[in-house]
């Protein structure tokens, strides 16, 4: 990690080294409308479904362009709340939800979610579809997601395998010399698991493809 990141990501500045920066937003809005998520993403979306989302609240942080909420919205889910550090991403993910007719359904906030856990509502089921993977700090990360109280936790991020590290550090070279903050981490799963036990919640799926893990945790006695 580079010596000059941020302790918190709180205002404009801090947020682009997290918030990806919208470049590709028009583009994935535009790939998501014409062939639906992508293989990972709906993996995530049949599991959380798997374990009823009907009426439920959702929270996704770090949405991008809201592929996973609004598929559980159309899926029977009550409403979501779409936290994300770009304010590219949000305008995208707002965009699809007016298309299908979901917005009013939708609370969009704008930061970081360590920031701003404390003012969210409740929420039934949290999502993080490859988010782990662009945040330094994974254990406030994932304690301020489950801080809404959820039943259910769903996640994707890249496995800590050597050759997803040497990948990492290819693609993280490419944005040192291009001049971008942005920073791809790989955390450990045996950690992921461990902040998500002390909080309660117990691995009920472990899934996805040879580069990312797909994982769903129950909080315990719900499942
Ligand atoms: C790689 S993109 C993934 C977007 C989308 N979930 C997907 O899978 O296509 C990561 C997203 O998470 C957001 N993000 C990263 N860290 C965040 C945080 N701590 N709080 C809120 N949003 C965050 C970024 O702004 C970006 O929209």
């Amino acid at each position: 990690m580079p010596p000059r990141w941020p302790s918190r990501f709180c205002c404009d500045d801090e947020l682009a080294f997290i918030g990806v920066d919208g470049r590709d937003a028009a583009h994935e809005l535009a790939a998501l409308e014409a062939g639906g998520p992508r293989r990972r993403t709906q993996e995530l979306i049949a599991v959380v479904r798997a374990n009823e989302v009907d009426g439920a609240a959702v929270l996704e942080v770090g949405a991008g362009v809201g592929a996973v909420h609004l598929a559980l919205l159309a899926a029977g889910a009550a409403s979501a709340v779409d936290v994300d550090a770009s304010r590219e991403y949000l305008a995208a993910a707002r965009r699809a939800a007016e298309r299908r007719g979901l917005a009013d359904r939708v609370d969009y906030r704008y930061g970081d979610i360590v920031e701003l856990s404390a003012n969210l509502p409740p929420a039934d089921v949290v999502v993080l579809d490859s988010v782990v993977c662009c945040y330094p700090y994974l254990p406030v990360l994932l304690e301020a997601a489950v801080s809404p109280g959820p039943r259910l936790v769903g996640l994707t991020y890249p496995r800590d395998s050597w050759w997803m590290r040497i990948y990492m550090r290819f693609w993280n070279g490419r944005r040192l010399v291009s001049g971008s903050p942005e920073r791809y981490f790989i955390h450990r799963h045996r950690t992921v698991r461990e902040i998500l036990a002390q909080a309660g919640f117990r691995e009920i799926y472990s899934g996805g493809s040879p580069a990312w893990r797909v994982c769903a945790y129950a909080l315990e006695g719900r499942t």
